[in-house]
């Protein structure tokens, strides 16, 4: 068998110390811990003090990675993130060179919630084109840096935070070897949740608001648990697996109440949800890796277990890998 497939071989875990439970969101806002609980699965979020950046986090959850890979080189690096430290340049140069690695191959992908398995997918094509033997994906985003901090409808969903992993060659057969990945993208919906200034079609508003993320949170919602099923359906078929067997379901997470209804659609029983959303909220492209890293560290995703992932955002965009869980062990 060729020698050119993408195999996991190390996961890393970042998240800032401060955590803003519900109780501290509703003596600010106008809105309760119950609301916020029941209608979200979210009990509280990491949130970066204004001393660290994306770059801050990516470097960390970097760091780990490489340490739960043992190794401390990579080839390539390739960051998922919505919140770059500066529009220009790119944010994954910073990042490797904070690693020590300057000089190595480092681009940014921007698919927001879906960022990582986008991401992902690069690396995987880096490997599979012979161009890297090793690639660091990380997914690092400080999402609470786009809402307006008075804003009920978005504060209470986002969180901080970063998860890398590090790829590297193996055979398609092994455990850690990706198989197909699923990628699809809506540019006609953008507007469902944007952030309308700072970009370069319109630098600067005079409404402060435009700087912020304003989202059409129920479209999202419905978007999302279409297309998440849809998705996984569609990866299992490319990689010919049926849905029985598959033991862990990490998808992106946005709100519980999105992962319990691709579930129900899917047919997947709720014990083969991986969720962690209570503790981290919505933190966007680190979201599928800080969920990888809870899930293995509870014990629910274990060496051997077929974990399919989902993700979906902005974009919109959407996707799917799977995997074989392979004897890996999360570092934080
Ligand atoms: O990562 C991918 C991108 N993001 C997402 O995937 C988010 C997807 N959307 C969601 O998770 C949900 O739509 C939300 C959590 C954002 C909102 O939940 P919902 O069940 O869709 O609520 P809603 O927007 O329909 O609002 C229901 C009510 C409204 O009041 P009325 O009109 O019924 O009187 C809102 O004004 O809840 C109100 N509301 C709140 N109340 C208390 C909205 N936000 C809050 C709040 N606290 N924080």
């Amino acid at each position: 068998m060729t020698k050119h497939s993408a195999v996991l071989t190390g996961l890393g875990a970042w998240l800032p110390p401060r955590v803003v439970d519900n109780d501290e969101l509703a003596r600010r806002l106008d809105t309760s811990e119950e609301w916020i609980r029941t209608r979200t699965g979210i009990r509280a979020r990491h949130i970066a003090d204004p001393e660290t950046s994306t770059v801050d986090m990516a470097v960390r959850a970097g760091e780990n990675a490489l340490r739960s890979a043992g190794c401390d080189v990579v080839d390539a690096l390739v960051l998922a993130t919505t919140t770059p430290d500066q529009l220009c340049p790119a944010s994954a140069p910073q990042v490797a060179s904070g690693l020590g690695l300057s000089g190595i191959a480092a681009v940014d992908v921007n698919a927001v919630c879906s960022g990582f398995v986008y991401a992902l997918a690069t690396a995987a094509g880096l490997i599979a084109g012979e161009i890297a033997d090793r690639v660091m994906v990380v997914g690092s985003d400080a999402f609470s840096r786009l809402c307006d901090p008075d804003d009920r409808t978005t504060v209470p969903i986002f969180g901080d935070g970063a998860g890398a992993v590090v790829l590297r060659v193996g055979l398609a057969d092994e455990p850690g070897a990706f198989g197909p990945f699923d990628l699809h993208s809506e540019g006609e919906h953008a507007d469902l949740l944007m952030v309308p200034a700072g970009g370069a079609k319109q630098r600067t508003s005079d409404d402060p608001h435009e700087h912020f993320v304003t989202m059409h949170g129920t479209a999202v919602f419905r978007h999302a648990c279409a297309r998440m099923t849809e998705s996984a359906r569609t990866v299992l078929d490319r990689a010919g697996m049926s849905l029985g067997e598959v033991d862990r379901f990490v998808g992106h997470q946005a709100n519980i109440r999105i992962l319990q209804a691709t579930a129900k659609r899917l047919g997947l029983g709720e014990e083969r949800l991986v969720v962690n959303i209570g503790h981290t909220g919505n933190t966007s492209a680190a979201s599928i890796p800080l969920a990888l890293a809870d899930g293995c560290e509870e014990g629910s995703i274990q060496p051997g277990h077929r974990v399919l992932m989902t993700a979906f955002g902005a974009g919109l965009t959407w996707g799917s890998t799977v995997l074989t869980w392979p004897d890996v062990k999360p570092a934080r």
